[in-house]
């Protein structure tokens, strides 16, 4: 299926996992695999967009030749790369997990087990999508991504608004053969009119189709309007 609409459009894209670095062998880390980042980004291709994956470390492989991947390591490295990004964006998809915290100092030699016990003192991450949500133009778009434990849908609709996405898509860890690592997910998206529309448990590809389908339908609507209030001479 072709929506025609996102030929050309700059989308940003963030997929995976970040890795926070303790001393040089060790770090931590999420599960988060990026195969629903990267099915976005494909999605979006399909559809004639230009897209920017900046991608944390994750086993998968990309290419397209408007493509261009940024493969970044920590939260600090994929907030630079996205800075660089930003502005050109007419839409921003934020799917990567991103570590919320990180190692206050990173020891420059590996941590020797001296000491029966140890604390690793963690100091907040910049987020990345609260950032561009700051920023962003009226006529830019963001996607966010909430996965949840418990009350999902409350704490989804908190993100949707503290990081003024337009859409937020939910996850629910509860939701079998959903999330880190499958192949399959099962969402629900919500946009600013707090309607939530349920999708079935599907393939990550069809997730990513849906969610593309959404957001051009978005963009036509902005673009109507916009043409709507343009005054005839
Ligand atoms: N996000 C981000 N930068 C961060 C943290 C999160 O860009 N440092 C983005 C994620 O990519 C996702 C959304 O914000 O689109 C929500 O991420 P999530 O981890 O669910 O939310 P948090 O704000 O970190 O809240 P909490 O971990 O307390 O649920």
């Amino acid at each position: 299926m072709s929506f025609g609409i996102l030929k050309g459009k700059k989308v940003l894209i963030t997929a995976g996992p970040t890795k926070e670095a303790i001393d040089p062998v060790r770090f931590i880390s999420n599960h988060s695999s990026g195969k629903m980042g990267y099915a976005i980004a494909e999605a979006f291709l399909k559809q004639g967009a230009d897209v920017i994956l900046v991608s944390g470390p994750a086993c998968l492989s990309i290419s397209h030749p408007k493509l261009k991947l940024i493969k970044v390591e920590s939260a600090s490295d994929m907030y630079l790369a996205c800075c660089l990004h930003f502005e050109e964006a007419d839409i921003a998809v934020f799917s990567a997990a991103v570590a919320d915290y990180r190692p206050k100092n990173i020891a420059a030699q590996k941590i020797k087990k001296d000491e029966a016990s140890f604390v690793i003192e963690m100091i907040k991450n910049v987020d990345i999508a609260a950032e561009f949500g700051k920023h962003k133009l009226p006529d830019q778009i963001s996607v966010g991504f909430a996965l949840e434990t418990n009350d999902e849908l409350a704490h989804a609709i908190s993100k949707l608004q503290r990081k003024n996405f337009d859409m937020v898509v939910l996850n629910s860890m509860n939701d079998a053969n959903a999330t880190f690592g499958y192949d399959t997910n099962k969402v629900s998206i919500i946009g600013r009119d707090l309607h939530k529309k349920e999708f079935s448990l599907k393939s990550k590809k069809e997730v990513a189709a849906d969610l593309v389908k959404e957001v051009s339908r978005l963009v036509m609507n902005r673009e109507l309007l916009e043409n709507t209030f343009i005054s005839p001479k």
